[in-house]
């Protein structure tokens, strides 16, 4: 509580009392959020024994009603299947010979096939690298001159198995380009750590999301690369499928700016129906250093999206195998960083966290240090006003409760 105590004296006198009476308030406030609480879950690696190693990481997250499967594979461009069914008794069945053949259709199935409420898939396609000298960071602007970009079907990928955190319920795909003429990846690696949740809550990492059970978490970190400029602005490019004939939409909501995510205003949000449907959700920063921080955050600016000739993008076997050759693509560039400022150059680090799930995306309430900080700033008067709104409240609920048990 250092930096609330800070603040505390920032703002004069302040007590302690009141700040308590609130988080007692808040922790007793709902969070509302839908869905299932708590969710068993599984992480499974299923291999196919072949050298280097293609995995697929099956997670399975169990609740009362329903069962959503993540499906993470780095056989072809790094890709995740996000499928929603309605019994807790829901499976995954892959055919691997037929998985790794030209024709994958058919080879990965979630049964029974009517219990399935949702699906849809995200592909990681390219890393792109942008020289930023002598642009503007005007938003919407180009980034600047494009380098040839890294293809992550032509990665190389670690054995998933070897960074399963059960505890953690995490794993992480760390891979390098296959040819690297330039040695750029000599020591560096792009790694994207997946990492699923039994119930709600907020990592210590910022940009701290807050998550629940119906979301699993994708941090993704370009680390020791070689930028092939002085002012090197990365980018990733991702696709997923569309409803014919419409892309999913991207929402930018006003968050509040709180000790969470400090300066950060905004939380965006894919959507790929009306609510509730699938969807992704991240805050527009990106950080230049491993111990996130608000003097090494960095923008992260989303194009929006467009519909894409599926042959223009790396494709996917496990999304060829679940959805079959007949599918609308879209896809959407994120840029990290800005060409002044903290940057990809400063340490070589870049990360970039966002949130994939179903359901109704997880809100932001004010946390307790903005609720103390208000309360402190309201005076007395407006907390006795509070509590006395409380006490009716709370005096007419008891009231009806006793109505209702005579
Ligand atoms: C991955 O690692 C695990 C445990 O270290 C091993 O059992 C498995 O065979 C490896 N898979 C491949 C494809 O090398
Ligand atoms: C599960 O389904 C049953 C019957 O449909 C329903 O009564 C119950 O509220 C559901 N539970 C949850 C957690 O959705
Ligand atoms: C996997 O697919 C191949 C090719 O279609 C088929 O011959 C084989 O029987 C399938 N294996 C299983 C276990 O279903
Ligand atoms: C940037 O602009 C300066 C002045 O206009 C020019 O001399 C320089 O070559 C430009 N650099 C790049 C990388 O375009
Ligand atoms: C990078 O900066 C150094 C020193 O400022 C300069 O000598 C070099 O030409 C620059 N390289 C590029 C690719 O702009
Ligand atoms: C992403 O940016 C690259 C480089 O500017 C461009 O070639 C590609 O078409 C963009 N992709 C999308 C989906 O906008």
């Amino acid at each position: 509580m250092s930096s609330c105590e800070e603040l505390c004296r920032g703002w004069g006198p302040c007590a302690p009392s009141p700040m308590l009476l609130l988080s007692l308030l808040l922790t007793a406030s709902p969070l509302g959020l839908l869905g299932e609480e708590t969710r068993q879950v599984s992480l499974e690696v299923i291999s196919d024994g072949l050298d280097p190693p293609q995995n697929l990481l099956h997670i399975r997250a169990v609740g009362t009603n329903s069962t959503l499967h993540y499906v993470w594979s780095s056989l072809g461009p790094l890709a995740v299947l996000l499928v929603a069914t309605n019994t807790p008794h829901s499976t995954l069945n892959v055919n691997w010979s037929l998985l790794i053949s030209s024709d994958p259709e058919g080879s990965l199935m979630v049964l029974p096939k009517d219990s399935i409420q949702f699906s849809s898939a995200l592909v990681f396609t390219r890393l792109f690298e942008f020289d930023s000298t002598n642009t503007s960071d005007a938003a919407g602007k180009p980034p600047g001159k494009p380098y040839p970009p890294y293809s992550l079907a032509e990665f190389s990928w670690n054995n998933i198995t070897d960074s399963l955190d059960p505890a953690t319920l995490s794993a992480t795909f760390r891979g390098h380009p296959i040819r690297d003429p330039t040695g750029a990846f000599a020591s560096g690696t792009l790694a994207l750590r997946v990492q699923a949740f039994s119930r709600s809550g907020r990592p210590a990492q910022p940009p701290r999301l807050l998550h629940t059970a119906d979301t699993c978490q994708l941090e993704v970190a370009l680390v020791g690369a070689i930028p092939r400029g002085n002012r090197s602005l990365f980018g990733l490019e991702v696709a997923t499928l569309g409803q014919d004939p419409d892309c999913p939409s991207v929402q930018e909501q006003r968050s509040i700016d709180d000790e969470y995510a400090p300066a950060v205003f905004q939380l965006d949000q894919l959507l790929w129906g009306s609510l509730p449907t699938g969807f992704v959700q991240w805050r527009p920063v990106a950080f230049s250093q491993k111990q996130g921080s608000r003097d090494s955050a960095m923008p992260c600016q989303a194009s929006p999206l467009y519909p894409t000739l599926a042959y223009l993008l790396p494709q996917s076997p496990i999304v060829r195998a679940f959805f079959g050759s007949q599918n609308n693509f879209c896809a959407f560039n994120l840029t990290f960083g800005a060409s002044t400022g903290h940057g990809y150059w400063d340490q070589h680090y870049l990360s970039w966290s966002m949130l994939l799930g179903v359901g109704t995306p997880p809100v932001d309430a004010l946390s307790p240090l903005v609720l103390g900080i208000m309360a402190v700033a309201l005076g007395a008067p407006g907390l006795m006003l509070l509590a006395g709104g409380l006490f009716l409240m709370l005096g007419h609920k008891w009231q009806s409760e006793y109505q209702s048990i005579n």
